[in-house]
């Protein structure tokens, strides 16, 4: 990877034992690296164990506190965008990754973010959640995204199948990846002008 690249991480949405959440994120980080043109890794929310938010103020006015989160705002600070990998709870984004969003503010302004969400319709109701909290953490929320519907789901997690199996998910992946990588360019160049 060359530094003029953007640099992406890969979020799993979900912290909980026996995730299916591997799945997807796995499938999605080997396609995004076949790309020349951007630098991936995979960012596991297990490896930033924050707590409920318990700072004095928001993140967006002062540095935090806790240790945890100090460690979550330099990874985020060391990425040109995201790409978050959620499940769908109760209609919503999960707790942790909602916290983990809460737990900085700069570190996410002025870049991109995408999505892969899973799970009855794709996790589309928790995708259009997400994407008002990310405009409010001034991030800019890319057009296209990857659905990972109930038969593709299903078929992945019951029926021996692979994503492979089902080629419009790669197909919605490339969209998504061609609007991170205009995204990201612009941004990071624009963010470095600044
Ligand atoms: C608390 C809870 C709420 C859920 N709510 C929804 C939901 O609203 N829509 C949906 O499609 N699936 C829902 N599910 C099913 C999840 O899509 C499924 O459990 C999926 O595997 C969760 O992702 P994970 O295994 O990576 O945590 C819910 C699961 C849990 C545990």
């Amino acid at each position: 990877m060359s530094q003029a690249q953007p640099h992406i991480g890969i979020v799993i949405g979900s912290t909980r034992e026996g995730r299916f959440g591997d799945k997807p994120a796995q499938w999605i980080l080997e396609l995004a690296r076949a790309r020349p043109d951007m630098g991936f890794e995979l960012i596991d929310l297990r490896d930033h164990p924050l707590p409920l938010f318990d700072e004095p103020v928001s993140p967006a006015w002062a540095p935090v506190q806790n240790e945890a989160a100090q460690r979550w705002a330099a990874k985020l600070g060391t990425l040109d965008g995201l790409v978050v990998v959620p499940p769908e709870y109760n209609h919503g984004p999960t707790a942790v990754l909602k916290n983990a969003f809460d737990y900085a503010y700069n570190e996410f302004s002025r870049k991109p973010i995408a999505f892969v969400g899973y799970g009855g319709v794709g996790a589309a109701r928790a995708i259009e959640q997400l994407r008002l909290v990310a405009i409010e953490l001034q991030m800019a929320p890319v057009r296209n995204a990857v659905h990972v519907g109930m038969v593709e789901f299903l078929g992945v997690w019951q029926q021996g199948k692979s994503f492979a199996d089902y080629p419009h998910l790669a197909q919605a992946a490339n969209a998504m990846l061609d609007d991170m990588a205009w995204w990201a360019t612009a941004l990071k160049a624009a963010r470095s002008a600044a």
